[in-house]
């Protein structure tokens, strides 16, 4: 298995709506991903499983009820069925503003957690704001989200404040959680430390060495 991150296209589009309603179930309105793709101050990247892209032609065990029930029961906007088999396993993006880097989703397959994908998503939205010149990257997070909340900190990330009642489905409030100083001469070197201890925790892994380097 090869795995890469690549800017967002069309195609991917069906397979972030599923990955949306799993990541983010509650969430109202779902991510209008063809028109986050129009809106120059978005940068999606998904992370691709490469040998799931190099097979020619539509996958052949498409579940075509699964399909007709999500786009009945669950989303209207859906046009092409989905895979089985997916190709797309998360994506991540930022929003740029004056400067400021604002990590606006990751979210990785449920199937696919816990194996590192998460990390490489957020050195790749950090490597993305620093190719535009961010000075800090900002998010926020569900108070509740435990698992989110240690992935920042594990990457710098600190508590800045709270947004009271930020989430429209149960009013829950946020987090808001800032990395500074990513412009500071000396962040590219441990960005690229963070990087090499993600390859060398996660050099079993088939494919990830290539996505890693
Ligand atoms: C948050 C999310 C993207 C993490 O993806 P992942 O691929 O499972 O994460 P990784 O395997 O790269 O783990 C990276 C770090 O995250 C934290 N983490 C991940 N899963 C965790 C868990 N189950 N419990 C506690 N911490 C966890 C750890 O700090 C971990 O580092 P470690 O392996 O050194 O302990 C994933 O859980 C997800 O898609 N969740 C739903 C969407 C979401 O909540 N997105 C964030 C919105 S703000």
């Amino acid at each position: 298995m090869v795995y890469f991150i690549r800017p967002i296209k069309d195609e991917d589009i069906p397979e972030l709506n599923q990955i949306d309603r799993e990541a983010f179930p509650t969430m109202w309105p779902a991510t209008n991903f063809k028109r986050e793709m129009e809106n120059i101050m978005a940068h999606y990247m998904v992370l691709v499983d490469g040998d799931s892209s190099n097979q020619a032609g539509p996958k052949t065990n498409i579940n075509i009820w699964k399909w007709l029930w999500n786009c009945i029961y669950h989303d209207s906007t859906i046009l092409q069925p989905v895979a089985d088999h997916p190709k797309v396993i998360g994506y991540g993006a930022i929003w740029v503003m004056a400067g400021s880097a604002h990590l606006v989703s990751v979210a990785v397959r449920e199937a696919y957690r816990r194996k590192g994908f998460g990390e490489l998503l957020l050195i790749s939205s950090l490597k993305e704001a620093i190719k535009h010149k961010c000075f800090e990257m900002t998010l926020e997070v569900r108070v509740s989200n435990i698992v989110a909340q240690n992935l920042y900190l594990k990457y710098g990330f600190a508590i800045k404040g709270i947004r009271k009642k930020y989430y429209l489905d149960n009013h829950e409030d946020a987090l808001i959680m800032t990395l500074d100083s990513i412009d500071s001469p000396d962040f590219p070197a441990k960005l690229k430390g963070y990087k090499n201890s993600h390859t060398r925790k996660w050099k079993t892994t088939p494919g990830m060495a290539e996505l890693a380097s």
